[in-house]
């Protein structure tokens, strides 16, 4: 997939500059051709020579160098680029390109660029918690930069958190998904992610414990297939993916009227939301007292089962839906894709998947049961993407 692409591989000063040498090396491997532009930090973890060995290529480093003819070379050496990507992008060179800052050959090479960017970010947990970088990261998404990590783990530092750089083969992939024939173009694909909440009293709710990662993901993956991507969020704290468009809502009636004005006009539903199944059937306008000893009896009510409903619609969508169940999980698998009447059913357990960066998945259609494996969320997300363009009918 990536023979012949032609990538600007930039490395800034962080340790993680090491691992940059085994993308590098990935990349060539998979027929890229890749320049290499280092910052003088990331010279002094890593020689460059390192990569010119890797890349057959000079590595680029000074702004000043007198080896590009005209002396153009901020603006050359990224000129015939498809893509450029920065890993490690550390917490100075984000914060350089949110800013429009060019005082270096690769700070002046990503503001000068006519293609895309990409950054895998890579620091101490500090750093990227830190304001400044989270304000930075907002702008750099906004300004429809690709973002890729970090995750949390082990830093070189021996702090733990997020931070870490993806590994090298987790980046590539993210570069392969780039570069992957759009797969999706011209399909609309309506996603619902995280939980819901249902007021019991204007201070209580009743939710679960869903962060929607799995539905930020897989928004992600179908807008890298080219599709146009509308997400309806639950509550979560995650930024939304680039060109994604989110509506936020609270309730599972919330989540049912956003779907269902924009099921008719969808191509492919896909329902990763962890809907509550019941709400408080009168909930208090006041705040519920404490009951002195006495038990407090709620009474509930069912909410409207959203996926089912579309998955019943005529002409409606395309639908997959998600079972995360504790147990039995091919059983209930089984069961709920007959029952919501889906092509296609995604299974995980809720050990593997609530709350995590990964997660082990099982595919279930027609044709059988087709398992994912366990991965990266994001990984994950692609290959049900993948999947479900498989199954879409193809155009004559
Ligand atoms: O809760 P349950 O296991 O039935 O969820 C299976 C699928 O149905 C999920 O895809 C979930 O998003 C969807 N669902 C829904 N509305 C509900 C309950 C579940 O859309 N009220």
């Amino acid at each position: 997939m990536l023979k012949g692409k032609r990538i600007l591989l930039g490395i800034a000063g962080g340790i993680a500059a090491y691992k940059a040498a085994m993308l590098a090396r990935l990349l060539v491997r998979a027929g890229a051709d890749v320049r290499v532009a280092m910052t003088e930090a990331a010279t002094r973890l890593v020689t460059p020579v390192t990569f010119q060995a890797l890349s057959n290529q000079p590595v680029w480093s000074d702004l000043w160098d007198q080896r590009v003819p005209d002396a153009m070379g901020h603006i050359e050496l990224s000129r015939d680029r498809e893509l450029i990507v920065v890993a490690p992008a550390s917490a100075d060179f984000m914060a350089k390109v949110a800013h429009g800052l060019a005082d270096d050959l690769l700070s002046t090479l990503c503001v000068a660029r006519r293609c895309p960017l990409m950054l895998a970010p890579a620091m101490n947990v500090e750093m990227w918690e830190n304001a400044a970088t989270q304000r930075n990261l907002g702008v750099l998404r906004d300004d429809g930069v690709l973002i890729e990590g970090p995750v949390a783990g082990d830093q070189a530092c021996g702090e733990t958190g997020y931070g870490r750089m993806l590994e090298p083969a987790q980046i590539a992939a993210g570069i392969e998904a780039f570069f992957a024939p759009k797969r999706l173009a011209g399909k609309r694909v309506l996603v619902t992610a995280g939980p819901t909440e249902e007021p019991i009293d204007p201070v209580r709710v009743l939710t679960n414990a869903s962060s929607g990662k799995m539905g930020y993901a897989v928004a992600r993956a179908a807008q890298e297939a080219g599709a146009e991507v509308t997400l309806v969020s639950g509550p979560v704290s995650l930024a939304t993916p680039a060109g994604v468009a989110r509506i936020d809502v609270r309730t599972a009636q919330e989540m049912f009227e956003a779907v269902k004005k924009r099921a008719p006009s969808s191509d492919v539903f896909i329902s990763v939301a962890a809907v509550a199944d019941y709400k408080a059937k009168n909930p208090s306008t006041q705040k519920i007292k404490k009951a002195n000893g006495r038990p407090v009896t709620l009474e509930l009510e069912e909410n409207p089962d959203i996926l089912a409903y579309v998955a019943g619609m005529k002409n409606g969508p395309f639908c997959v839906g998600f079972a995360a169940e504790s147990e039995k999980l091919d059983q209930h698998a089984k069961e709920k894709r007959a029952t919501k009447n889906l092509p296609l059913l995604a299974a995980n357990l809720v050990q593997d998947a609530l709350g995590a960066d990964t997660n082990s998945i099982v595919l279930y259609d027609d044709r059988g049961e087709h398992p994912l494996g366990t991965g990266a969320k994001l990984e994950l997300a692609r290959k049900l993407v993948e999947h479900v363009a498989g199954m879409l009918p193809q155009k004559k």
